[in-house]
């Protein structure tokens, strides 16, 4: 009986398994490409010129119920998993999903491809596209030309890969060092987050691609992102974690929106009416459509409709069809409501498949040269360098001998592969780097495993240059089962078990990456630490005993090229920090990835550091240069009542003989508020270059608008008459900063 029975067992998953098998074969030997743009062909005028909101109306009013439902999540259940799944485990690739797609109504589906740092989704022709250095690197240009020029090459490649969705920029704000997707979004500050998105995102949407900021709203914390509850009050929610995403809604105009997995107040993102109706579309007046993230992005679908959420991604699970005809069955729901979620995905996505395109997207345009060097550029304007004991930049000598040195010298490493992973066709390792650069000196490649051989061999060489850091095993996306992390979530037990990835509690570096700096610099000073990572770490175990540091982070396909032309002194370095660096980590607001509920303080970054006067290692702004600046002359150059900006004005010169670029910042401050306010906040940048002993007057200006604060009774932002304090200067430092002040009546 129990033999008849174990066969029966076998039989069945044998069956299951084949079957699976079978559809994941199926789906990948006929994987189907369908156009993403109108067929011109079924219109008697250019498609162009179609009005395509009464268009999108026309075709709404001939649907039936069914075609509505299809509208709102990506593709069915049956094709798409074992597609999607086919495809990862195959070719390693990321399949195209096909969404809203109506043969009968002739609409074109639309495909979305991640991208914070180069397409992800690529077509079956191409096996490579430019790999750009991580968010936070470029974020750390604090060069908004540039992160435009860099969505520009990613969405071209992106058409060029056939898909016409791109799920980038994360402009999620960094509270806390540890967050394991740091390395995909700009930095700690709200501004910098902000024109960063904004940049990005007219990039995205210059070649016809509909640009998705996410993750809306409060992700900040990795392993635990599908049970997380994030509690906060309401100023914090408005003029902490949101100021970002309503400046890039309201200034980049995106087509969409990445709903967040987390619970924001007790709702999950994705069903948050306060959320998506309340704020994003009433008081911001967002446009376009909004979708969740991938795979349990809600939870509710009745409550989801009822907030407003346009799309459930990638499948059905919620969205399905007897889900919302049982609601509209007990009147939970109306189809006018459903009308009206597919309205606005239509009128939105409508524009983009008859939107005329300037130029041909094809295959031909992956890789460009002109691609490549532009990695390289922003790789060179990235890199930050945090400490120089005179000891940079590297004599360039021929006949030297050159070590690199440790476990990351020779590793292709350009960050997460996650959903931001990247497929570049080769990476110049900073050991190649350093390589192609001196072609008449000794360059030893030592990967540190041996600290004795790494002693001696230091003892002999002319320059050192360490290379430490993190991989994507160290931080990134995390990926766990949802069932394990609820079923740990449910039992109060840790959220979370430490994989591949996910956040860093610990914020040091490994530990043979310190013992491999305190034990080098013993024996030989010409030495300089280059930290590959995506966000702060803690360096008191050997800050010290580094003569230099340069944070080079993931720095895409060309990095080592760039991280030479910067040792090297053939480019000077310009990247600023783009978060602060606590002294003591424990000085950070409170962490903890393994919970499933959080509270978000007012305070965090540079605006907690200094309320209270807590000790930093390196401030918010701060990064050193080949060059001397120097400010004077800072003045309030005009503003009379009436206006609407302030102008200021600062003599910046290069007191040295070498040219560079400096990113001067401009904060504000706040004397006397009726309410407690930050010491400072940043409120504009600019980044010039200068030669050697050049002097310019750098322009900046403020709106007053952007001195406002959120009056929770009154349930508006508020403008203080008050006297306000205006600084400028090359970093957050208040001791370098100069100052002005001036009362501003409202
Ligand atoms: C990530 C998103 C990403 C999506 C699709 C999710 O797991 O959180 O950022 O866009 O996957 O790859």
């Amino acid at each position: 009986m129990t033999v008849i029975k174990t066969i029966k067992y076998i039989l069945f998953a044998l069956i299951v398994l084949s079957a699976f098998i079978i559809m994941i074969l199926y789906s990948n030997l006929n994987y189907k490409m369908h156009p993403l743009k109108a067929d011109q062909n079924l219109y008697s005028q250019n498609i162009w010129e179609i009005n395509t909101d009464s268009l999108s109306k026309k075709i709404l009013s001939q649907m039936s119920l069914e075609e509505k439902i299809d509208q709102m999540y990506g593709e069915k259940i049956y094709k798409s998993i074992p597609k999607f799944f086919g495809n990862f485990l195959l070719k390693q690739r990321f399949a195209h999903i096909y969404v809203g797609r109506n043969e009968r109504l002739n609409i074109p589906p639309w495909v979305l491809s991640d991208g914070p740092r180069g397409a992800r989704v690529l077509d079956k022709n191409v096996s490579s596209v430019t790999t750009f250095p991580v968010a936070m690197a470029r974020a750390a240009s604090w060069n908004t030309d540039l992160e435009f020029r860099v969505h520009d090459v990613i969405s071209k490649e992106m058409r060029a890969n056939k898909t016409n969705y791109a799920a980038t920029p994360c402009i999620n704000l960094l509270r806390h060092p540890g967050w394991g997707r740091a390395q995909e979004t700009y930095g700690e500050d709200q501004w910098l987050l902000g024109e960063f998105g904004v940049a990005a995102v007219k990039g995205i949407e210059k070649n016809n691609v509909m640009a998705c900021p996410k993750h809306f709203a409060l992700n900040s914390i990795e392993n635990s992102r599908w049970v997380l509850d994030v509690s906060l009050d309401e100023r914090t929610l408005r003029e902490v974690y949101l100021p970002h995403f309503k400046k890039v809604i309201q200034e980049g105009k995106p087509a969409s929106i990445m709903t967040a997995y987390n619970k924001v107040r007790g709702e999950y993102s994705g069903s948050n009416k306060e959320l998506l109706s309340d704020i994003l579309r009433k008081d911001w007046g967002f446009k376009g459509f909004i979708s969740t993230d991938w795979m349990y992005g809600i939870y509710d679908g009745i409550k989801a409709i009822k907030a407003g959420l346009n799309v459930e991604m990638p499948w059905q699970d919620e969205y399905s069809y007897n889900i919302i005809r049982e609601g509209l069955n007990t009147n939970l729901i109306e189809e006018k409501e459903i009308d009206s979620l597919v309205l606005t995905s239509l009128k939105t996505r409508l524009k983009y498949a008859f939107s005329y395109d300037s130029i041909d997207y094809n295959h031909k345009l992956v890789l460009d040269k002109s691609h490549i060097e532009l990695a390289r550029t922003v790789a060179e304007e990235s890199m930050v360098l945090i400490k120089n004991e005179k000891i940079l930049p590297f004599s360039n000598d021929d006949n030297l001998k050159i070590g690199v040195i440790g476990r990351l010298a020779n590793t292709e490493n350009t960050g997460d592969l996650g959903s931001s992973n990247s497929t570049p066709p080769y990476v110049i390792t900073p050991y190649i780097g350093i390589k192609n650069y001196h072609k008449n000196s000794e360059v030893i490649l030592d990967d540190g495993k041996n600290i004795k051989r790494s002693i001696e061999l230091a003892k002999n060489l002319d320059q050192i240059i360490l290379i430490v850091g993190y991989t994507y095993e160290d931080e990134g996306e995390y990926v766990m089962s949802r069932g394990q992390m609820l079923k740990s979530a449910e039992d109060k037990e840790l959220v979370g078990i430490k994989g591949v990835g996910g956040d860093r509690i610990n914020l040091r570096l490994k530990e043979e990456d310190e013992s491999l700096i305190n034990e080098i610099s013993k024996v030989n000073k010409n030495l300089v630490v280059v930290y590959v990572g995506g966000s702060a770490i803690d360096m008191r175990k050997w800050e010290k005993n580094a003569p230099a540091i340069l944070f080079s982070w993931y720095s895409g396909m060309e990095g080592g090229n760039a991280l030479a032309k910067i040792l090297y002194g053939d480019i000077n370095p310009s990247g600023k920090l783009p978060f602060t660096i606590a002294e003591d980590p424990n000085d950070y607001p409170y962490f903890n990835p393994y919970t499933d509920s959080i509270y978000y303080g007012y305070y965090h970054g540079y605006s907690l550091f200094e309320k209270y006067n807590k000790e930093i290692a390196y401030p918010f702004g701060h990064g050193l240069s080949y060059s001397n600046f120097k400010y004077e002359n800072f003045n309030l150059v005009k503003y009379n009542r009436k206006d609407s900006i302030l102008l200021f004005s600062v003599e910046l010169t290069n007191y040295s003989d070498v040219g560079g670029k400096e990113v001067s910042q401009l904060y504000v401050g706040f004397e006397n508020s009726e309410i407690d306010r930050p010491l400072k906040l940043l409120r504009d940048f600019k980044k010039v270059y200068l030669n050697a002993g050049e002097k310019k007057i750098m322009n900046f200006k403020i709106n007053k608008n952007d001195l406002s604060y959120f009056n929770t009774e009154k349930n508006k932002w508020i403008n203080e008459s008050i006297e306000y304090n205006f600084y400028v200067g090359g970093s957050s430092e208040n001791n370098i900063l100069l100052k002005t002040s001036e009362v501003i009546y409202q």
